[in-house]
């Protein structure tokens, strides 16, 4: 099976599922919750927690099925708080939780969504000392993340942000989750610590690739075909690595804070690619995901370890 009909696969497996549990939910906070949930995503997290359970033990991702349902409870729990943050109103496609509902309620369903994540992977069958395990990554990859977005946050009010503390804000509020997944899958079959560890460390720097190539899709992909807000990250500030590869080759993106017009994105995206300011960046992701994958050692070889390399490559190749 190659990387796109396994996607697929688990895609087809998490939407179907989600539709049975929450596709009739009733009343307002359940629909909020449901919201961004049936609205579909690529489903990576749960493909993550997936491969790495049968990586580690073949056939082991149906034991662990709960739990990849939980990291997409998790992640999009933080979508929904995060579009509160970053003012956005389109994600996935649909209109935000908090555009149509209101603040509350989308702060509500997140962190429905969040208990519902740890309830799920309780789920999970696999023995209890494992579950223990896998409940306290989770906890911290979640408290991980608060601290990634204050991070990502308080840089919007700075422009001397470096490329060390850019690489940290992203290791937390997104490279935390991927780990997650990772090490999860990992525990919940059963897997040796050093084998957790790995998969854990490879999903950490991945993550980080992975939000970098974000940052490149926030400025290059249209919204029709990203489902999200174009150019979120200028008309916000935010200090991401494009912003700041491109100070220091003398590029100011502050006057770019604000509404814009697709030509002035286009005119930016120019100016950024002859710079040399777009293929750094890119290379920067690319690099990261290669010496990743030399940590993967400890595991056999199988086919979802070819897919899992696969997979990381796809993080930062996507174009949505
Ligand atoms: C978006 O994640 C948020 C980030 C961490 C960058 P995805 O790109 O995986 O979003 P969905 O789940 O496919 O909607
Ligand atoms: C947020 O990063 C990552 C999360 C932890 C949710 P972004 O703010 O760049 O994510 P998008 O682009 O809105 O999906
Ligand atoms: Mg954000
Ligand atoms: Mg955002
Ligand atoms: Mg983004």
């Amino acid at each position: 099976m190659d990387l796109q009909e396994y996607l697929e696969s688990v895609e087809d497996l998490i939407d179907k599922t989600i539709f049975r549990f929450f596709g009739d939910a009733p009343g307002d906070l359940n629909k909020a919750s449901a919201h961004l949930l049936l609205a579909g995503g690529k489903r990576l997290r749960p493909a993550v927690v997936m491969l790495a359970a049968d990586a580690v033990q073949k056939s082991a991702s149906d034991r662990v099925f709960p739990a990849a349902l939980a990291l997409e409870m998790t992640h999009t729990f933080t979508l929904v708080h995060d579009d509160i943050m970053d003012r956005d109103s389109l994600r996935r496609g649909v209109p935000t939780v908090h555009t149509v509902w209101d603040e509350s309620i989308a702060i509500l369903a997140g962190d429905v969504l969040y208990a519902r994540a740890f309830e799920l992977i309780c789920k999970a069958d696999s023995d209890p000392a494992s579950k223990v395990r896998a409940i306290a990554m989770l906890a911290k990859a979640c408290e991980e993340i608060c601290q990634g977005q204050a991070d990502d946050m308080s840089f919007e009010k700075r422009t001397d942000v470096s490329r060390g503390e850019y690489l940290d804000m992203v290791r937390k509020k997104t490279g935390a989750l991927y780990a997650a997944a990772a090490g999860i899958g990992a525990i919940l079959a059963g897997g040796s610590p050093q084998q957790a560890e790995a998969l854990h460390n490879l999903g950490m720097t991945t993550g980080i690739a992975f939000q970098i190539q974000d940052d490149l899709i926030d400025l290059l992909t249209p919204r029709g075909t990203s489902g999200k807000d174009r150019a979120s990250d200028l008309r916000a500030g935010k200090q991401t690595l494009i912003a700041i590869v491109a100070g220091e080759r003398g590029i100011d993106l502050t006057p770019y804070k604000r509404d814009l017009t697709d030509e002035e994105i286009d005119s930016v995206i120019k100016n950024l690619e002859d710079a040399g300011v777009i293929n750094e960046v890119r290379q920067i992701a690319l690099n990261l995901v290669q010496d990743a994958k030399k940590g993967l050692s400890v595991l056999h070889e199988s086919e979802e370890k070819q897919l899992i390399m696969q997979m990381v490559d796809f993080f930062v190749t996507r174009g949505f």
